[in-house]
């Protein structure tokens, strides 16, 4: 067979396995969370008014993370649960930018604890581990988020890679204080022991319950390592997880990268634990680029609220709606839970990328309300 024929049907075969891949686990994720809403056990706190918190005190965690503790400077307190996180509003070379960062831990002293990971190329995790001082003010929404415990959650096996420890440290601490001597596992992958973000208090977790069981795995350990060596891939996860589901009471949370969380699917897939005893956090990275925004004001026509909107220029979908007081499903507010998913009935409307989107969605006339700027007049179903 030609080289070029072939080359298409390989090509073909490929990208069909990896709309199905994409198909899947969007199903996966409408389940889990249909099944969290039937359940009506989430009561979400989103706050779409950014509120000033100041910088209190800086610690480094490993040589490319570090925690920020954050004072809330109005009177209310920031009211959370373990697993959410704030969206930060920082201004980077006078742009605001804004990023998703999970909470840490408990609230201590009516602290605020954030981690985070210098990335690469990341402009906003630059500033903050090079400009940020104690003492900058910046502004924070939420908390928001729904990688949480609910009530009927006794016991869990909680998987993370990398900086994916950071909402999980907080769950685990917060199941543990709930469920007293719970079974409760973490399988936590990293590169070497200087990576291993929160492990004396980790450790210390461990050491005052029992019960809890700690598997580091490293994949570039010293040499005096004794704990588990070599990436984690899906027969060791697979391994390791072997007759922790319990008889599925077991409730399993998972964050780390896409590939991890990928790897990890297929391992709790092959299980077969149910959706709704199956929890994911996704960090994406949230959207940079934006398209040439409208200049003018433009009309909004939300259909299911039955309410007309003047969108001024700048504003996006999302703030525009929430402004006007209608009750607009949001999370992150930076393109990356796709809590805001609307489909535009008519309209042209441009959006910032990347986003959490698919292409499927995209075709299917969905967009992000909190990245989306209507260029004409525009109805949204809504
Ligand atoms: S609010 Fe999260 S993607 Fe829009």
């Amino acid at each position: 067979m030609p080289n070029t024929i072939l080359g298409s049907l390989l090509g073909w075969v490929y990208r069909d396995e990896v709309s199905r891949i994409h198909m899947r686990r969007d199903q996966e994720r409408l389940q889990r969370a249909a099944n969290r809403r039937a359940w009506g056990q989430i009561s979400r706190h989103h706050s779409s008014v950014a509120r000033p918190v100041r910088v209190e005190r800086i610690e480094r965690e490993t040589p490319d993370t570090l925690s920020l503790y954050l004072r809330a400077e109005d009177a209310a307190p920031v009211n959370y649960r373990a697993g959410q996180f704030l969206t930060c509003c920082f201004v980077v070379d006078g742009e605001e930018r804004r990023r998703a960062y999970s909470l840490s831990a408990p609230a201590e002293h009516g602290l605020l604890r954030i981690t985070v990971k210098r990335l690469p190329e990341g402009r906003v995790s630059a500033f903050i581990h090079e400009s940020l001082k104690v003492g900058d003010r910046f502004r924070i929404l939420g908390p928001s988020g729904d990688f949480v415990l609910t009530p009927d959650i006794h016991q869990a096996v909680f998987i993370a890679a990398g900086a994916g420890i950071t909402p999980i440290r907080g769950l685990l601490e917060a199941l543990l204080q709930r469920e007293g001597d719970a079974r409760v596992t973490l399988i936590y992958a990293s590169r070497d022991e200087d990576s291993i973000i929160f492990r004396d208090e980790l450790d210390a977790l461990s050491r005052s319950h029992p019960a809890l069981t700690l598997h580091y795995v490293l994949s570039q350990p010293g040499k005096g390592w004794e704990g588990l060596r070599g990436r984690l891939e899906e027969t060791r996860l697979s391994a390791l997880l072997n007759g922790l589901d319990d008889g599925g009471r077991t409730h399993f949370f998972l964050c780390g990268p896409e590939g991890f969380l990928a790897m990890a699917e297929q391992s709790l897939r092959a299980l077969s634990v149910a959706p709704d005893h199956w929890h994911e956090e996704h960090f994406r990275a949230a959207a940079e680029s934006t398209a040439a925004r409208p200049t003018e004001a433009q009309t909004v026509h939300f259909e299911k609220s039955g309410r007309t909107v003047e969108v001024a220029p700048g504003q996006s979908l999302l703030e525009a709606g929430l402004s006007a007081g209608l009750p607009l499903s949001f999370s992150c507010q930076v393109g990356g839970c796709g809590h805001c998913r609307v489909r535009i009935i008519d309209g042209d409307v441009v959006s910032d990328q990347p986003n959490s989107l698919s292409p499927e969605e995209y075709r299917q006339g969905y967009r992000l309300a909190c990245l989306s700027y209507p260029c004409n007049e525009t109805r949204v179903d809504a």
